[in-house]
């Protein structure tokens, strides 16, 4: 269990929101293609682009089986 913190401050996206959206569509092997789909859903990283690199780790860090 990963505490839930704010991950994107711009558009207000949590870890859990990420972690959610990539649990609904987990069908990547590919963090980038899986980054731009939970872009597209939750919005993050679309303002300032500070938090980019820390939605790129923890999508990887997801995927890699890091339990939400
Ligand atoms: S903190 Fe995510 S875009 Fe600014």
């Amino acid at each position: 269990m990963v505490e839930n913190y704010m991950v994107c401050n711009c558009k207000q996206v949590s870890y859990s929101d990420i972690a959610n959206t990539l649990d609904s569509m987990f069908k990547f092997d590919d963090v980038l293609t899986a980054f731009e789909d939970v872009q597209r859903v939750t919005h993050c990283s679309t303002g300032c682009g500070g938090c980019h690199q820390k939605v790129l780790e923890i999508i990887s860090d997801i995927m890699g089986g890091a339990k939400a």
